[in-house]
């Protein structure tokens, strides 16, 4: 998608890799980014810094979704892109089901609750564009926490299944799998394992994020690694299982992201 002229939401936008992406979508021309995040206070500053449109919205509520959309297109026009960004770290890591239903919440459901609002309005209209905001966990792993490795392997399944839904009726879906890149979600493991292959800045990932998307690719990496080592896994799931309780072992349990 040129996203020259077209009516944006972003999700998580106060922060990190959503803030960036919000910046650069208005310096590539965008009629308007729609800003949501929770944290409301944050969110009025960074919008006002860049002459978005702050939405305070919680991503997990359906209806806050819709109410979104509706405020983004009677501010700015009928929307052509979202981007579901909005993410929570694993750290602290915990195993209760609280836990679990909240990242559950923001890791997937709100992707659906995005396409829900956005994809039918989309395609009569005769087009538009999904981007899932998942991680290179989701096609791989977080090896000290199971509920963001589920919930972002879930993201990656359910992006796919909207990718093959909706493509055919002119909605396009990309899934996003980051490395690492150094936002207020990394800045308590500095050295974790992940760091090997190289920490993107959130603008330098924003703009490999808007690539793929100028590019309609549905699996956009901001490390090419990662698409190498997901290939591997493929080719030997057992080589790969082996592979990586080895190096789980021989990192700090606390650290081995
Ligand atoms: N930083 C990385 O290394 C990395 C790697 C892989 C994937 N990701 C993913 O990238 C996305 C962006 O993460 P980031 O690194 O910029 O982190 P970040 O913490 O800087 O930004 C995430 C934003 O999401 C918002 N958010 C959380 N829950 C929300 C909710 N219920 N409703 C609305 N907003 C909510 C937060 O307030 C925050 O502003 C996330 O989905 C994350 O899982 C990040």
């Amino acid at each position: 998608m040129d996203v020259q002229g077209k009516v944006a939401v972003v999700t998580g936008a106060g922060s990190g890799i959503g803030f960036a992406l919000s910046k650069a979508l208005l310096a590539a021309g965008a009629k308007g980014v729609a800003m949501a995040d929770l944290q409301a206070e944050l969110l009025q500053t960074r919008a006002a810094e860049i002459g978005g449109l702050a939405v305070p919205t919680d991503v997990t509520d359906e209806a806050a979704i819709q109410a979104l959309v509706e405020k983004a297109e009677t501010a700015l026009g009928p929307v052509d892109l979202f981007i579901s960004n909005a993410g929570i770290s694993p750290k602290p890591i915990r195993d209760d089901n609280a836990h679990w239903g909240q990242q559950w919440g923001v890791h997937v459901m709100a992707h659906l609750f995005a396409a829900r609002a956005v994809a039918p309005g989309m395609a009569a209209r005769g087009g538009g564009k999904l981007v899932n905001v998942a991680s290179a966990a989701g096609i791989l792993m977080q090896m000290n926490s199971a509920v963001y490795t589920a919930t972002k392997h879930a993201a990656v399944g359910l992006a796919e299944w909207l990718a093959v839904e909706w493509t055919p009726k002119g909605v396009s879906v990309s899934v996003v799998c980051p490395l690492r890149v150094a936002t207020s979600m990394t800045e308590d493991t500095p050295d974790s394992a992940s760091v090997r292959d190289g920490v993107l800045t959130a603008d330098e990932a924003a703009a490999t994020i808007l690539e793929g998307v100028a590019d309609d690719r549905f699996m956009i990496y901001t490390h090419p690694t990662a698409g190498g080592y997901w290939a591997k896994k493929a080719a030997d799931p057992e080589r790969w299982i082996t592979a990586m309780a080895g190096l789980k072992q021989k990192l700090n349990p606390d650290n081995g992201d």
